[in-house]
């Protein structure tokens, strides 16, 4: 029965924010007097998400308890745990967190976000978790504005691709729960060290399953990362008023 299917959403901020720099990673610094992480949770908290896996920093869990669920009453969160040394050790870590969870409790479906997308809205959270319970597999994604073209390793073209069929992929990325734990299982899992080339976690699905179909999603709203110092100026100039 619908009412039945279980959604979760695994949130990364176990990244150290090395491009944007400081003292504190990226998602921890306050915007309008918010913790960047806090953003997005808030959507997630407002959605039909039944749950939340925050993924941290080792030593960042406590900070995350008392001053971002704590304070702000983020209900969904039900665990917050370590990440690894790469994005995708994190997101392991995640699925791995709500595999080991009772039957009842692990989901059908799970949205892996990153915390340093803070633009996410409550209604762009319902579209994917619309997407995913009819398409097993769907990624935010927004159109390409630029041509985007294919170089050798010394940055001259080899070739130019289509801009009708380009995209830049962000997140969420939403998965039917056991496939992409599988999937992980399979790529991730068996990796010793990072080999920097698996970006999100669709690409490991397309190789885990060749075969299905990933869906993008154009979410039509502003849902771009923190990456850089000036990626926090444009938030602050947005939010703090
Ligand atoms: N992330 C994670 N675990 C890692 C690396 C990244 O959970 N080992 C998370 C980040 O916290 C972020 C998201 O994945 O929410 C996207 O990564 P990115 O933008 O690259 O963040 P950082 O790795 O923190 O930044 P940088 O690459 O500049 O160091
Ligand atoms: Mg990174």
């Amino acid at each position: 029965m619908e009412n039945d299917v279980k959604t979760a959403a695994i949130v990364l901020a176990a990244g150290k924010g090395t491009r944007v720099g400081g003292e504190i990673p990226k998602q921890y610094i306050e915007v309008a007097g918010k913790p960047v992480l806090a953003y997005c949770l808030e959507a997630f908290e407002k959605s039909s998400i039944d749950q939340v896996i925050i993924v941290s920093g080792e030593d960042e869990t406590d900070y995350i308890e008392d001053e971002i669920i704590g304070p702000y009453g983020f209900r969904k969160v039900a665990d917050v745990v370590p990440g690894g040394s790469e994005r995708y050790f994190s997101v392991l870590n995640g699925l791995k967190t709500l595999a080991e969870m009772d039957g009842e409790d692990t989901p059908d479906y799970v949205l892996i976000h990153d915390g340093a997308r803070p633009y996410i809205t409550k209604d762009g959270v319902e579209k994917m978790i619309l997407a995913v319970s009819e398409y097993d597999a769907a990624v935010a994604a927004e159109p390409s504005k630029d041509t985007v073209k294919i170089t050798d390793d010394d940055g001259f073209v080899i070739s130019t691709t289509d801009r009708k069929v380009t995209w830049q992929v962000q997140t969420p990325q939403a998965f039917a729960f056991a496939d992409i734990y599988q999937a992980y299982k399979q790529i991730v899992e068996p990796l010793t060290e990072g080999n920097g080339k698996i970006t999100d976690d669709a690409m490991v699905y397309e190789a885990a399953f060749p075969e299905r179909k990933i869906k993008l999603i154009n979410l039509e709203e502003e849902n771009s990362k923190i990456t850089t110092a000036d990626d926090l100026e444009i938030m602050r100039l947005r939010f703090e008023k």
